[in-house]
């Protein structure tokens, strides 16, 4: 696919997937949505990619989803955009690798909910942050009121959903938003090196891993050991699980194969 608002780049074994629509702060329109899905599509089918990073072009990480298009919409359209950018999100969130959020700018409504879906949050000093919706008359709509609850807390979401408050990153870091804070010229070296540290372990472990988290995540404690249960015991028929092992014991570099 030829696209005009996503780069996608590889450095190694890591993706970087860039937004790239400054003029408009990279906010969501349909075609700006159908390329980045469009790009999963080919991340997932290229298995040297082992992490990847999502970043944006410009003083904005993303600006939401896109007001322009949303303005003249009925509650039919208006519910068919939600869907389309939460099953989006949902995609993100179901990738088999790690996904890092490099954020770089304004990372609002839409933008704060794409960010939600990643493993990883890496903030430049200057990013911006919040769920500026109800302001615009509308509740979020691509995950916001389900995940942010679930990552920062169901009181600290209430404040900001319903306030609408456009927060920094030092606030995002101490709610738990964000993983680390870094100047603005080391976010993308700090993004990169994190990623090629996951992109050297074994993939199947961390595909499940990511799964155990996620899906334990959303379940009782009893329901969740045994998700954990599962997913250990599927890495002792991997070859990767006898290569990690056999080259701790036999004290060598370890070399996964992702088998
Ligand atoms: N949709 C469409 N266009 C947007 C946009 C958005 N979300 N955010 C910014 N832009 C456009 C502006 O209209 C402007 O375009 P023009 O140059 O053609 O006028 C351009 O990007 C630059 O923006 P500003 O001139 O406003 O830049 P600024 O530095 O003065 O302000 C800002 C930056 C505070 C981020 C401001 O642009 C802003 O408040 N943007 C809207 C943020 C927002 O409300 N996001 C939530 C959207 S709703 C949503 O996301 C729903 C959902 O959950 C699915």
């Amino acid at each position: 696919m030829n696209c005009e608002f996503v780069i996608f780049e590889k450095d190694a074994n890591v993706g970087i997937l860039t937004i790239n629509r400054p003029k408009a702060l990279n906010a969501l329109n349909i075609q700006l949505m159908e390329e980045i899905d469009a790009t999963l599509d080919l991340v997932a089918a290229d298995e040297n990619v082992r992490a990847l990073i999502i970043t944006g072009a410009g003083k904005g990480f993303i600006a939401g989803a896109d007001i322009a298009t949303m303005k003249p919409m009925n509650y039919e359209k208006g519910k068919a955009y939600g869907v389309q950018g939460s099953a989006l999100f949902r995609k993100i969130e179901l990738m088999d690798i790690p996904i890092i959020a490099a954020v770089n700018g304004y990372a609002l409504g839409g933008g704060n909910e794409l960010m939600l879906s990643c493993d990883i949050v890496i903030a430049s000093e200057k990013a911006k942050f919040g769920q500026p919706e109800i302001g615009l008359g509308v509740t979020p709509g691509f995950g916001g009121t389900q995940r942010l609850p679930r990552i920062v807390g169901v009181r600290i979401a209430k404040e900001l959903i319903y306030s609408g408050r456009i927060f920094g990153a030092i606030e995002a870091e101490k709610i738990g938003l964000v993983n680390k804070v870094v100047p603005s010229e080391e976010l993308m070296d700090t993004a990169k090196a994190m990623a090629q540290n996951f992109a050297k372990m074994a993939p199947i472990a961390m595909k499940y891993a990511k799964k155990a988290i996620n899906e334990g995540i959303q379940t009782d404690i009893e329901n969740a050991v045994k998700i954990e249960n599962e997913y250990f015991g599927k890495c002792f028929s991997t070859k990767d699980q006898e290569e990690g092992m056999g080259a701790f014991l036999e004290k060598r570099k370890v070399l996964f194969k992702n088998q």
